[in-house]
């Protein structure tokens, strides 16, 4: 089956084809520098951007895949959750190939793509499927703006065990940084100045790391950065102390990251953790995580660097996935979810 999806849920418009699990083109464009400029991302030049960029963008996919519409099978995008202008656009031009092509189509969820893309994986420079590896485990899904752990019993069949209460855990890292005057997104750079900072410099609040259960909560620590930083002013004049502060506020966050994940693979009986989501990419994070499963004797498969941050190339093997299985196709009539929650 060869099958072309579209993500255009937050800033980046990606367009991918895939052909019987194997990646043959992933095509990312990133708004990040667009919004940087207003600390955050602007919903309505978000989806002007998508328009913009979708077709260069799928037309760069197909030319690389060296696949001409005609010969697609399928065609997916993104459905929920995210901006809703956003999804509109990718959303609505994969059902508008879909129909001129008569072929399925498929909305998918853009966190069960993230759950299954650690599976995902590079053999002889490309990129694949590997489902025959595939382990019951316990997944880790973080990322600009969610905090999910969820526990996969088979291919397909998953629950969600816990999510934030409040703020992502990028979230977190990106508000943080943006206190500090950081540029937007703030993580990759605390990710940067942390490597030569002292993590064990500032002691900073683990929220709900102690808590029974499998949710988190990260804007309680958000807020004590913001006392600490009304409280020592000059500390931003001193440039190791900045980096000893982004690896303090980094500890806290992938403390409490790694303990839940492992704890609920404990608890549930699983010898594999995955994680996937953009502060995936995080090292502190994949560096403790590897330890903590090394530790316990378990599995850890984290999901390609390139496939951390939005892609449609999740997207476009899960709807491979998905229809092979016989799921049904989703309706030309049906619209986006915004607000769609993962089960
Ligand atoms: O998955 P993603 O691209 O978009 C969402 O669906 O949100 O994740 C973006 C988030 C941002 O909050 C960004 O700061 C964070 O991932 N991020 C990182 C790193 N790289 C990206 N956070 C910490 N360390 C990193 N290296
Ligand atoms: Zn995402």
């Amino acid at each position: 089956m060869t099958l072309l999806a579209l993500e255009t849920s937050c800033d980046e418009t990606s367009a991918a084809v895939v052909r019987d699990g194997r990646v043959l083109s992933s095509v990312v464009s990133s708004q990040v520098r667009l919004h940087a400029e207003y600390g955050g991302v602007v919903p309505e030049l978000a989806a002007r951007e998508h328009l913009k960029n979708l077709l260069p963008v799928a037309r760069a996919a197909l030319g690389e895949a060296g696949v001409e519409p005609g010969q697609l099978d399928a065609v997916a995008a993104t459905q929920g959750p995210g901006l809703p202008t956003a999804l509109l656009v990718g959303f609505k031009a994969a059902q508008a190939v879909a129909f001129a092509l008569r072929k399925p189509f498929l909305g998918i969820h853009h966190h069960e793509a993230h759950l299954y893309s650690p599976w995902i994986a590079r053999g002889g420079g490309a990129l694949a499927a590997n489902f025959s590896d595939f382990q019951p485990n316990i997944s880790l899904i973080v990322s600009g703006g969610h905090t999910l752990l969820v526990l996969v019993e088979s291919e397909l069949k998953h629950r969600v065990l816990g999510s934030t209460v409040d703020d992502a855990a990028g979230e977190c890292f990106d508000k943080t940084g943006k206190l500090m005057g950081l540029a937007y997104p703030a993580g990759p750079e605390i990710d940067r100045l942390a490597e030569q900072g002292n993590p064990k410099a500032f002691d900073f609040p683990r929220p709900l790391l102690h808590d029974a259960g499998d949710d988190f909560s990260f804007s309680g620590l958000k807020t004590s950065v913001r006392y600490f930083l009304r409280d020592n002013p000059k500390l931003l004049d001193d440039a190791q102390r900045i980096r000893d502060l982004c690896a303090s506020i980094q500890a806290a966050i992938v403390e409490v990251l790694v303990k839940k994940t492992i704890r609920a693979a404990k608890r549930n009986h699983m010898r594999c953790v995955t994680a996937s989501g953009g502060v995936t990419c995080n090292r502190a994070l994949r560096r403790d995580l590897e330890s903590a499963c090394k530790r316990e004797g378990f599995t850890l498969r984290l999901a390609e660097e390139s496939l951390c941050t939005d892609n449609a190339a999740m997207i476009g093997i899960l709807a491979e996935r998905k229809l092979a299985q016989n799921i049904p196709a989703t309706g030309l009539d049906e619209e986006i979810n915004p607000g769609w929650v993962l089960a």
